[in-house]
């Protein structure tokens, strides 16, 4: 028994500085959150938490809908949520394919028994409005899905030109806003989306674990008729509104974590989203401007397509991607990312997102990033820290 506690020092995590594409840095004032008591998950101050979090999700989506909800679960709940719940096997399903994410949401889709089809675009390229818009009134499905920010290129995909032509055919539109939520605009409502889902540990600066969605009245409406039961138990919608409006148990569902998201989604409409996005955007600015000074390229091409949230920045020729990443952990204590697929050893994802999007951890990151580059024999051009510094 001493031996096996000698074995077990106390728990004692690193303080790592996220700067990869999630988890992002946690707020002090989400871990301080995280201290309360667990209550049950059907005491009345549990639900008065997640009523709270319904009305703080709709600032925070842009939206009017009052039927925003949480999965227990990671982002990738959200996204089988949306799918399971509007997803009738041989139905025909849409998606906009220009990145990981949006090859898993098919994959999914042809798991619930649609016939997915798809629109395809190079990594690292946002799609053509018109394209879109075509390849939706031709193909006339019932769902069109997509992802608004596209953590595996770095690309913010416009919502607004597919939604418009799904509408128009009646078919219903999922967007996955996982990396946009809290940093970028969303815009629900405006941008006519039907079901949005996101994450938790993203621009809300809160630790994995929860999935915030929205979802339209239309949505209800066309899941109240579905024909067939939703195949998800766990993610099914009306039993998870039975348990968070009509107050019959489902799941236990962790009141550590509605806490958590409970104070992010405070601070977000404490700093209010327009000026949120504005911190995101005018850090990214000054990061690419950091970037390019060092001779370095950003993937995707045009500034108005690139996510404010998560930077996809070009490895130079020569150099080891995986070998300057494993410097700034062993080194610096920093995680950022690789690329995945097509992008693999060719690009790092670096993300400045939520709590972690600040003028400082720009400056620290350039610094970390110079450092890390010269040891894999790459000389910075010129002083990124300096263009960086001049954006902010
Ligand atoms: C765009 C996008 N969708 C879905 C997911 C899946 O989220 P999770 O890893 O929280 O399950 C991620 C994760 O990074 C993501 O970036």
């Amino acid at each position: 028994m001493n031996s096996a506690i000698e074995r077990y020092a106390p728990l004692c995590a690193p303080t790592r500085l996220l700067f990869g594409p999630g988890p992002s840095p946690v707020s002090p004032r989400v871990y301080q959150a995280m201290q309360q008591n667990v209550v049950g998950h059907l005491d009345p101050f549990f639900f008065q938490v997640a009523d709270e979090i319904r009305t703080l999700l709709g600032y925070a989506y842009s939206t009017a809908n009052t039927f925003n909800l949480v999965a227990s679960g990671t982002g990738s709940s959200g996204m089988e949520l949306a799918v399971a719940n509007f997803t009738e096997p041989g139905s025909k399903f849409a998606v906009l394919s220009n990145g990981y994410f949006a090859d898993r949401i098919g994959e999914m889709a042809a798991r619930q028994g649609a016939q997915v089809v798809r629109l395809t675009q190079d990594w690292g390229r946002p799609f053509d409005a018109g394209q879109a818009r075509e390849f939706v009134l031709r193909e006339r499905p019932r769902i069109v899905a997509m992802v608004q920010a596209e953590t595996s290129t770095g690309v913010y995909n416009q919502v607004q030109a597919a939604a418009e032509a799904a509408h128009e055919v009646d078919a219903l539109v999922i967007a996955d806003c996982v990396t946009s939520l809290g940093g970028m605009p969303v815009l629900v409502d405006s941008n006519g989306i039907d079901i949005a889902y996101s994450c938790t540990q993203k621009g809300l600066g809160c630790p994995p674990g929860l999935a915030p969605v929205t979802v339209s009245p239309r949505a209800l409406d066309r899941l109240k008729k579905r024909a067939t039961p939703v195949q998800s138990w766990y993610l099914d919608l009306q039993l998870l509104d039975a348990y968070y409006s009509g107050h019959k148990y489902h799941h236990t569902a962790s009141a550590t974590l509605f806490y958590a998201l409970r104070e992010g989604l405070v601070m977000v409409a404490e700093e209010g989203r327009e000026n949120r996005w504005a911190r995101h955007q005018r850090n990214h600015r000054a990061f690419v401007a950091g970037i390019e000074a060092m001779g370095l390229r950003m993937l995707v091409e045009h500034p108005g397509d690139r996510l404010w949230t998560l930077n996809t920045v070009s490895v130079p020729e020569g150099v080891n991607e995986a070998a300057v990443r494993q410097y700034l952990l062993e080194k610096r204590s920093i995680e950022i990312a690789g690329g995945f697929g097509p992008l693999a050893g060719k690009i790092f994802r670096i993300g400045l997102m939520g709590y972690g999007s600040s003028a400082e951890n720009v400056m620290l990151v350039l610094e970390a990033l110079a450092e890390a580059l010269r040891h894999a024999g790459f000389e910075p051009k010129g002083n990124g820290l300096a263009a960086a510094e001049g954006k902010l």
